[in-house]
């Protein structure tokens, strides 16, 4: 793979800074190879809120998949020698101007179609069906009638309950077509042309609102495509492992470990596939939750004997930090700060060529998807690099979803607690102790405070139910009493959300008694806290950092 001039950053994005933003790299050789040794479906994208759940859903009956956009153009798609195409839905009317159009080759390709929502209508439309606006659109919960079991509802009821979102409806199937269902508002909610191996559903199979949903697209893979349903995330090891094999040679790798999952997971595949020829560097910048240093080297130095470069440059980012209280300054000086201190001890390990990077499929469908000319993105806090600084990117985990990911893994034996990992920012507590500078002091208490806080989730079981959990330390004191002395001491805030992607998120309703022993923990066993806050604001309107 011949890489760009890539640019250090911790494998998982940590240093991603939404505000700093991406740098744009174009690596032509890095789109997803096909692989040959699987059953692949493709997913064609019409912008559809649901696209990649689609591709996840595939995936989860065993099939692998890939999203691409929907005009990648047939060839494209060919390429891949797919046992089935799906279409995915998407925002447009199939008459607006400008509207996604299909491309009727893609109904020639020799392999069965399924037209989702948006994806049913190209279909029927371009078929000679009759699809018109509704006076009234349909949306949400529905119940779906199944007329005729055809190939996809075998053995399913009659009665069933589906999610819609469509305004266009169709009204009449194109010739040659049976209609398998209908709902109170689609007179054709399903159709079927066996003979042509074209398939379509008016709902959306892949939302958890349509409980039939995943035996409806099993149906289509294993059924109607014929696809073997033996593809699985774990599945990947060997195959990555071979790749990496043939890419690396005897060269040497670099690896800049931050103890999230996804770069542990890149890392620990690239050991696997080349033992010693890889170090992975790990920068402590003293801005991490307590003991998460000692976590990452006993896992990787201790227990899977990863050559392992801990650098503790805490007093450097401190020195950094010293009177910096501008989110964006804290964020710029720590993602500086950390590229020179990678740089210094990537040019110590002479001759290193490859850098490894935990860039998942998400990423690289954000940046264009796995197309022929995907271009990367490469998330960094500051400019350019210097010259001599140039690494070939070794991106194991980029034909995975993150879900995926912690599956592989899970299977390579990463410590559970690694595995599961809530995400963290790069930046680290800094960002956390808001309204001011991040002080040695100051970092203790919300390292300590943000402890309690996890040891009682933890406790609770609650760690894997919310997105995120941690504490939030503003730079104001506030008046209390105990034992019967008058302090002034810190506000601890507690943020607690649930989310699917950190686009949108909600504070979570943690139960009572839990706050209550959190609370009383940290005023008790924190000398400098005094008052423990809760905050319940969901994303929108607040963002889930407080900077
Ligand atoms: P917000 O606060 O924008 O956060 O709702 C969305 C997600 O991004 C994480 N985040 C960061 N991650 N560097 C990172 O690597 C950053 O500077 C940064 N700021 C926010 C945040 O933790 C959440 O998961």
């Amino acid at each position: 793979m011949s890489g760009g001039p890539a640019v250090p950053s911790l494998a998982d994005g940590a240093l991603v800074t939404e505000a700093t933003a991406a740098t744009e790299l174009v690596d032509e050789s890095a789109a997803i190879e096909v692989p040959r040794a699987v059953d692949e479906v493709v997913v064609l994208d019409y912008g559809g809120q649901y696209s990649q759940l689609i591709a996840r859903r595939v995936r989860e009956c065993g099939v692998f998949s890939e999203l691409l956009p929907h005009h990648v153009g047939v060839e494209e798609v060919r390429r891949r020698k797919p046992k089935a195409v799906i279409l995915s839905g998407g925002p447009a009317s199939v008459y607006a101007d400008g509207a996604p159009a299909l491309e009727p080759e893609l109904l020639e390709l020799g392999v069965p179609v399924l037209g989702i929502c948006y994806g049913m209508q190209l279909i029927a439309r371009s078929l000679g069906g009759r699809v018109e606006a509704a006076e009234v659109g349909e949306f949400g919960r529905s119940d779906l009638t199944v007329l005729d079991e055809g190939r996809l509802f075998g053995g399913m009821p009659a009665a069933q309950t589906c999610w819609m979102s469509h305004r266009d409806t169709i009204f009449t199937p194109p010739p040659g077509f049976t209609t398998l269902a209908h709902s109170s508002a689609s007179p054709v909610a399903a159709l079927e042309n066996v003979e042509r191996g074209i398939y379509g559903i008016q709902f959306h199979p892949e939302v958890v609102h349509t409980p039939y949903g995943q035996d409806i697209l099993r149906a289509f893979l294993r059924d109607v495509a014929e696809c073997d349903l033996t593809w699985s995330a774990a599945s990947i090891v060997e195959e990555q492992i071979t790749r990496i094999r043939e890419q690396v040679g005897t060269g040497k790798v670099i690896c800049g470990l931050s103890g999230g999952v996804d770069s542990s997971v890149a890392a620990l595949l690239v050991h696997r596939a080349i033992g010693d020829q890889l170090t992975c560097v790990f920068v402590d910048h003293g801005l991490m939750r307590k003991r998460e240093g000692e976590q990452v080297v006993s896992a990787f130095r201790d227990h899977f004997k990863v050559p392992l470069v801990a650098v503790d440059a805490e007093e450097r980012f401190l020195k950094r930090l010293k009177g910096v209280s501008d989110p964006e300054a804290k964020r710029k000086a720590i993602g500086a700060e950390f590229i020179r201190v990678f740089e210094e001890e990537a040019l110590r390990l002479e001759g290193a060529k490859f850098l490894v990077q935990g860039t998942l499929y998400s990423d690289v469908i954000e940046s264009g998807g796995g197309t022929g000319a995907a271009t990367i993105k490469s998330h960094h806090n500051v400019g350019g690099l210097p010259e001599d600084l140039e690494f070939d990117l070794v991106e194991p985990l980029r034909a995975l979803f993150k879900d995926e990911v912690r599956a592989v893994g899970a299977e390579l034996g990463l410590p559970e607690r690694l595995v599961w990992r809530q995400p963290f920012p790069g930046p680290g507590l800094a960002i956390r102790i808001v309204g001011g500078e991040a002080t040695k002091e100051r970092l203790d208490v919300l390292r300590d405070a943000d402890f309690i806080l996890q040891d009682e989730i933890r406790k609770a079981g609650l760690y894997r139910d919310l997105w995120q959990s941690f504490c939030v330390l503003p730079d104001i004191r506030t008046v209390g009493v105990q034992g019967d002395e008058r302090t002034y001491g810190y506000v601890v805030v507690i943020r607690a959300v649930t989310s699917d992607d950190a686009m949108t998120a909600d504070w979570a309703r943690l139960p009572y008694d839990l706050l209550e022993q959190i609370a009383s923990r940290m005023i008790n066993e924190l000398r400098e806290v005094n008052r423990v806050v809760l905050d319940i604001t969901s994303k929108p309107p607040g963002t889930i950092e407080w900077e």
